[in-house]
């Protein structure tokens, strides 16, 4: 029996990919490796949002290699001197100087939206790998405009990923995405709709949307005999109405695409996490300018006021919580620039941050710029934002203390279980000796009440309450 290993780097959208290879490679009898070395096809998707993710897969691919020539006969089973197929797929996958580089390492490489049919070929043109009696087949019906359609196998039956969008248009100097993933396309809205019916049919609890711009999603939507085009927040609304007990969060929005609309959606609804991720990338109106952001940092601080207002007039009991994302030394920031960055982050008082030190991106336009601030002064610059980060953090969490809430249990680990709160917020749950054995086991997946009995830094701990 053949058998596939996926080695996924990078974002939840890689990931999310990695479950459609996953169900397409079965729906082929070719079953999953536990250990890499035991695999018949090694699957690597991967990332090229900075060098380092890069250099991660680089160096995983040579030692396969390395592994799979020293080693011929390793596996046991019906070919015992085959090696195993390496094939590159995900945001790397199209790269020139990619492929050029692992040519010698590399079966085949193919961008994910084509990866059924080049998969399909693939295995075709390869007899040895067609397993014992069954032949593999290629998939009759291959949609090369939407490989989104394929049914996942979702790796998490609880909190599942749905990708409702692809691609970007929108180019920052500094970002592959738009040459990786193509121009964005919105899957249709009945397509969306199923798979969250089908995934809380089968005792979902967090629909998780993906895109890297969900609200610019604009997907078709048959009604009546006439298609319309949908927008993020009619979007939201249509699965709020889906009836059940669920939440829904979504992840990354561009502050451009915000609307009020939006907003009021989000701060009205029962079912959407009190979470918003606003990625910022920087505070000074120059650097926004040269890194194509199409906003200032005024306006991106008007929509975070707007937001917070929203907030405290729709949901005025609710804690809620706003993370971004920050470059630290783009070419040419200065450190007053960089200040800036500095600034806007005192007055949003972000619960989290995602800070990447600049890369330079082969074939985007802020490689041609120069990249002046060392590598040195690039981790002292993020060192700097974090204290403010860890400052601004354990004072959002500290709101927490005393109150009760809805946590969503991801995992046990030792004594204790590990979930979420309605705004995102991780807490640690310490088992009361009060609980019964028989609920302690059967946590994972659940929503529980639990009173927050301390705040940490980046997290919060809790009791369950009877
Ligand atoms: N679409 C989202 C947005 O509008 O910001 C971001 C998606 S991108 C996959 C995730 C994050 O990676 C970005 O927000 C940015 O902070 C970071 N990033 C992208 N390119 C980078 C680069 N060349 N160097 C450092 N960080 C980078
Ligand atoms: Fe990259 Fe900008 Fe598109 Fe986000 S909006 S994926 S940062 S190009
Ligand atoms: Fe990386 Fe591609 Fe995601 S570049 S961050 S895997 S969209």
């Amino acid at each position: 029996m053949l058998k596939y290993y996926i080695k996924t780097f990078g974002c939840q959208m890689n990931e999310s990919d990695s479950e459609r290879i996953a169900s397409f490679l079965e729906s082929q009898k070719i079953k999953p490796a536990k250990d890499i070395n035991k695999a018949d096809i090694v699957i690597f998707n991967t990332c090229g949002i900075r060098q380092m993710a890069e250099d991660r897969a680089y160096g995983q691919i040579h030692n396969i290699h390395v592994t799979r020539n020293m080693k011929p006969a390793y596996r046991t089973g019906r070919h015992e001197t085959k090696k195993p197929i390496i094939i590159l797929t995900g945001c790397l996958a199209n790269r020139k100087d990619v492929q050029r580089k692992l040519k010698d390492k590399v079966d085949l490489f193919c961008e994910i939206k084509d990866f059924q049919e080049k998969m399909g070929e693939f295995i075709n043109c390869h007899p040895e790998l067609v397993s014992g009696s069954t032949k593999t087949e290629m998939p009759k019906q291959v949609r090369h405009d939407n490989y989104l359609c394929t049914t996942p196998r979702y790796t998490n039956p609880h909190t599942a990923y749905v990708p409702i969008m692809t691609g970007c248009n929108n180019f920052c100097s500094y970002c592959v995405v738009p040459y990786a993933r193509g121009r964005e396309v919105s899957r249709p809205i009945e397509e969306i709709i199923l798979e969250i019916k089908n995934l809380l049919k089968n005792g979902c609890k967090e629909i998780v949307l993906l895109g890297q711009n969900v609200n610019s999603y604009h997907g078709a939507c048959n009604m009546k005999h006439e298609t319309k085009k949908i927008n993020f927040a009619e979007l939201l609304q249509l699965i709020e109405k889906i009836p059940g007990h669920f939440w829904i969060s979504f992840m990354s929005s561009h502050p451009k695409d915000f609307s009020g609309e939006l907003i009021e959606t989000i701060t009205k609804s029962k079912k959407i996490c009190e979470h918003i991720h606003l990625p910022l990338q920087a505070g000074d109106d120059k650097i926004l300018l040269a890194m194509n952001r199409k906003y200032t940092a005024e306006k991106y601080f008007k929509l975070i006021k707007k937001i917070k207002s929203a907030f405290a007039k729709n949901k005025p009991n609710e804690i809620y919580s706003i993370t971004t994302d920050i470059i630290v030394g783009f070419p040419g920031e200065t450190k007053k620039q960089f200040l800036e960055s500095a600034r806007v982050m005192k007055k949003v008082d972000y619960d989290l941050v995602y800070f990447g030190q600049f890369s330079p991106r082969p074939g985007t336009v802020a490689f041609k710029m120069k990249d002046n601030v060392s590598k040195d002064e690039k981790k002292k610059r993020e060192f700097f934002l974090n204290e403010i980060l860890k400052k601004t953090a354990f004072k959002n969490n500290q709101k927490h203390i005393g109150k009760i809430l809805e946590v969503l249990i991801d995992k046990k680990d030792g004594p204790n279980y590990f979930g979420r709160t309605h705004s995102l917020k991780n807490v640690k749950i310490h088992l009361t000796p009060t609980l019964s054995l028989s609920r302690r086991g059967s946590l994972v997946g659940k929503f529980v009440k639990v009173k927050i009995i301390k705040s940490n830094i980046w997290n919060l701990e809790a009791q369950i309450i009877k």
